[in-house]
This record gives structure tokens, C-alpha cells and sequence, in this order.
């Protein structure tokens, strides 16, 4: 195998910011962006996939700025396999100190269809577009699209030729989550074994989770020689998302054992960066998540727990530590100063400036005066709140609600439309419909609600309720979330900033945003 990465690193692309973004409803906005791509830089992902630059102005920019702010990351941006994509996406990613071209082209027999071209017609575009992009940047990477369904002898064939035009890297996706890790491993090492010039460049594996087995298969293609792993955080990504950065980076750590290779991600920054991910993308950690869900280091029975205060190793495989969990998460109560506040929010990954640290703290108190003990997950709860508020069209200025038994719930809501005040009042079935029909009132839109969800952050009758509600207008999905003591409270904002998403992916929108399609005629 090469020695571009050493026989025992694997490198780490993570693909958030790319696949993750993609993801319906998970739109990010450019200061979140730039946000992540620094958490990741400074975690030590060794390769960042920014975005597509072709398909807007503002995947353009965003990718372009987190170029020129990389520091030790290679940054790395997508492009079809056409000249003018490629070219756009190295005008975005040149700035980086370390940039590549990602070009790909869909190369089993469905996606061949598309563009309608023939095997010796996709293997001449191949070689031009891979020689073209090699002509910009001396770090290429190529991949076949759906290449786990791709025919054998086409599949070696078209990656010797992106070799021989100048790919340094072969990455080889699992587009549609369809292989498994015996396979996904025997398709590395007979690629390795078979095509000319392998040696030379660095496989990767892209694996997508249809069938629960993302993590499986990147790790098998690990086995099977890959040096790459192309990954997102808490598996963001289309459909059942991608692997889990967390999970292969934690697999390989934990069974260095049977798995010998090592990464170089600190691991203690992935509380943090997960935690940022689910806020920025309003995709909430399910509970039993592996590694950073909420309940991976919790112990609910008798015998857990016994085991735990004997000796932790008993029912953990790893330590809280080990991923930046504090081993306890009470933190803050009513006579907590600033300082105590600063120095927790700086814990969680929270860099504010004292006057975003001033408005912090107001809001700490009063939720503190609401609640005994305010938890990291409170904290956290409360600045997502807060950045809503932060850029919106809309802003929930205030509500009261009257719901009982014997009649209608009225709802009674003042709101701000782009800064100019408009007020409300909306009978329904129940607090909750009440108050979405005070807020319809104000901002009349064709929003379909799809998912209307509520979770305790916390434990007891004073917790806050984290609230996420998902919408659907046009095509286009947007999801929001919010949290506070108060569940209707938490319901109205969550609804508010899913519209606010919205609002900005119609912006979008209207700067250019291209209908991406992976069809691939350029
Ligand atoms: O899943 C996939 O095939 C992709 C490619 C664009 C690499 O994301
Ligand atoms: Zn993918």
C-alpha cells in the first residue's frame, strides 16, 4: 500500500458541510459554515469537503472564505464532471493552503442512463475532466458514483484511467447504502490488487447508511486497504445519512486491537463539534446514538449502575472524557456569576464576545430563576434560542396563551416582520394550534407541517422542552427547533425559526441556486 498517509493512518474527509449540508431541510447558514469548518480544522480532520461550488453564489462564497481561513485541513470542493463546474470549484477552493478538486461522475448502468452515454463515451469524459482538474490543482480526487453497483471490469477500468489522467485520490462510493463489509473490503483490496498504478494513490471509501451498515462498510474498506474515510458528523446526510465521523474515529480507537490504524482527530473535540452540528443544522443527536447521543453514557438499571460505582469499565467501553463528555453535567444554579457562565459556555465550545456574553447571561437568569439546576443541555438549549433570534425576518416578541378544559385555546402574539412590529390573536385546538395560527396570521404561508415533536431536555416538571418542528413548502424542507420551561413558548419559536429556514433557503434561491442534478452533461 502507499505511503501518502503511512500504512497505519487513515485519513479523515469529513463531508458535513457537503453530503451533511445536503440533507433535506439541513440548510446552514455562511456563518455557520465558516463556524464548522473551523471546529473541524481544529479537530484535525485532515480534509474538509466544503460545499458544491456550482450550485450557488452562496455554496461559491462559502466554500471561497473557509479556503482562505483553512489552516492545516486540506479543503476540498465538489464539481460534476464538466469543465465549467471544475473550473468554478477550483476558483473557490485555490485559496486554500492545501486545496483539492473533488469530480465525480455516476458510473453504474442506472446512472450511465442519465446523461445517456456509453461506457467508451463516459471513459473519454473521465479522462478529460480528470486531466482537467489535474491541470488546476496537484490534488485530485475522482470518484464513481454508485460504484458498489457499477460492473466490475467497467469499475477497474474507468479508475485506471482517472489514475493514469491524474487522480491522487480514488474515492469509491456506496452511494445508495447497498453493499456490505465483506464485500465493501473485497472491492478495495481486488482494486488495490488489479488496477494498474493503484499503488500510487490513496483509495477512500464514501459509504452511505441505508441499511444501518455505513460505519460497517468504511471500516471493512479500511481492512480492504482504503486510507480515507469519507464521513459527517452524527452521520448527517441524504436519506439515512453517511458514516458517523464519530463512529469510525472512535471504532478505531477503542479495537486498536484487530483495527490498527490510527486518525488524527482529538477526540475530545467531538462532543462539542456534534453538538454544534445538530444545533447549526436543526437535525437533533437521536437519544441512542452511538458515541454522542444523549443516552450513550447513561445508566438507567440497578445492575448498570451498580456495576458503574464498582468500576465504570464494567458497562463502558470508553470513557465520558474520551469525546469531551463532562462525567457530570450539573453545572450552574441562580447564584452562578458571569465568570462561572463564561468559563462554561468556553467548555461547551461557545466563543462569545462580552456583549453576546451580557445578553447570555440575562437570559441564563431568568431560566435560572424559572429552574433549580441548569444543566450543560440547558445552556446549550438556551444559545441555540438565542442565535435564532440573532439575524431573523421573524422574531417572537411575545405570547400569552389561555387553554383549559371547556373551549378553544386563544393565543395572543406580537411578532417582528424585517423590524416592524405586528400582533395577533388566533383561537385553535389546543395551546399549540392556537398559537401556529396566531403566527399564520402574522406571516400567512403555505408551509405543510410534517413533523411536530417534543422532548425533555432535562429531568423533572421544571425541565425545558426542546421542541422540533420540520416544514414543507415547494419541494423545500426546513426544520427548527427551540427550547424553554414553557412548551408552548418552545413550540411557537420552533415553529418560527423552521419559517426563518425557510425564508432564507427561498433567498437562496433567488441568488441563482442551481437545480443540482447529478446528471452530468456538461
Ligand atoms: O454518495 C455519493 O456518491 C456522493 C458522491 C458525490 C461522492 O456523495
Ligand atoms: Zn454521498
Amino acid at each position: 500500500m502507499t505511503d501518502i498517509t503511512g500504512q497505519d493512518r487513515v485519513l479523515i474527509f469529513d463531508t458535513t458541510l457537503r453530503d451533511g449540508e445536503q440533507s433535506p431541510g439541513a440548510t446552514m447558514s455562511h456563518a455557520e459554515k465558516l463556524e464548522i469548518a473551523e471546529l473541524l480544522d481544529d479537530m484535525g480532520v485532515d480534509i474538509i469537503e466544503a460545499g458544491f461550488p456550482i450550485a450557488s453564489e452562496g455554496d461559491f462564497r462559502a466554500v471561497k472564505e473557509i479556503a482562505e481561513r483553512s489552516r492545516d485541513a486540506v479543503i476540498c470542493g465538489l464539481a460534476r464532471a464538466n469543465p465549467t463546474d471544475i473550473d468554478r470549484c477550483w476558483e473557490a477552493v485555490r485559496h486554500a493552503a492545501r486545496p483539492r478538486i473533488h469530480t465525480f461522475i455516476g458510473t453504474s448502468p442506472l446512472h450511465r442512463a442519465i446523461p445517456n452515454l456509453t461506457q467508451d463515451e463516459m471513459a473519454e469524459r473521465i479522462h478529460e475532466t480528470v486531466s482537467h482538474a489535474r491541470n488546476l490543482c496537484d490534488n485530485v480526487q475522482w470518484s464513481p458514483m454508485d460504484a458498489t453497483r457499477t460492473e466490475w471490469e467497467y469499475l477497474k477500468r474507468v479508475v485506471e484511467i482517472a489514475i493514469k489522467a491524474g487522480a491522487t485520490t480514488i474515492n469509491i462510493p456506496d452511494t445508495v447504502g447497498y453493499t456490505a463489509p465483506v464485500e465493501s473490503a473485497d472491492l478495495i483490496r481486488r482494486l488495490i490488487a488489479e488496477v494498474p498504478g493503484a499503488e500510487e494513490i490513496v483509495f477512500a471509501t464514501h459509504c452511505h447508511n441505508d441499511l444501518g451498515m455505513a460505519t460497517a462498510n468504511a471500516l471493512a474498506a479500511v481492512a480492504g486497504g482504503a486510507r480515507q474515510i469519507e464521513c459527517t458528523i452524527n452521520g448527517l446526510g441524504e436519506r439515512a445519512g453517511n458514516t458517523a465521523l464519530e463512529e469510525v474515529v472512535m471504532a478505531l480507537k477503542v479495537r486498536n486491537d484487530i483495527m490498527p490504524w490510527t486518525t488524527g482527530v482529538d477526540t475530545t473535540k467531538i462532543m462539542n463539534v456534534s453538538r454544534r452540528v445538530a444545533t447549526v443544522s436543526g437535525f437533533p443527536v437521536q437519544f441512542n446514538k452511538a458515541i454522542v447521543g444523549k443516552n450513550a453514557f447513561a445508566h438507567e438499571s440497578g445492575i448498570h449502575q451498580d456495576g458503574m460505582l464498582k468500576n465504570a469499565e464494567t458497562f463502558e467501553i470508553m470513557r465520558p472524557e474520551d469525546i469531551g463528555l463532562a462525567s457530570t453535567s450539573l453545572v450552574l444554579g441562580k447564584h452562578s456569576g458571569r465568570a462561572a457562565l463564561r468559563a462554561k459556555l468556553q467548555d461547551l465550545g461557545y466563543k462569545l464576545g462580552e456583549n453576546q456574553l451580557k445578553d447570555v447571561f440575562v437570559r441564563f437568569k431568568e431560566l435560572a430563576d424559572r429552574k433549580k439546576e441548569v444543566y450543560d443541555e440547558d445552556i446549550i438549549a438556551l444559545m441555540r434560542a438565542g442565535e435564532d433570534a440573532a439575524n431573523d425576518h421573524l422574531v417572537i416578541q411575545s405570547l400569552r396563551v389561555v387553554c383549559g378544559t371547556g373551549g378553544p385555546a386563544e393565543a395572543e402574539l406580537a411578532m417582528t416582520v424585517g423590524g416592524a412590529e405586528k400582533q395577533a390573536t388566533a383561537r385553535g385546538d389546543g395551546p399549540v394550534d392556537a398559537t401556529f395560527r396566531a403566527v399564520r396570521e402574522i406571516w400567512p404561508n403555505e408551509a405543510h407541517l410534517e413533523l411536530y415533536q417534543v422532548h425533555a431536555v432535562t429531568e423533572g416538571t421544571d425541565a425545558q422542552a426542546t421542541v422540533s418542528v420540520r416544514l414543507e413548502e415547494e419541494g423545500n424542507i426546513a426544520t427548527g427547533q427551540s427550547a424553554d420551561t414553557d412548551t408552548v413558548v418552545a413550540s411557537a419559536r420552533a415553529y418560527v425559526n423552521a419559517l426563518n429556514r425557510l425564508i432564507v433557503r427561498r433567498g437562496r434561491l433567488g441568488e441563482d441556486q442551481k437545480e443540482i442534478s447529478y446528471k452530468d452533461a456538461g
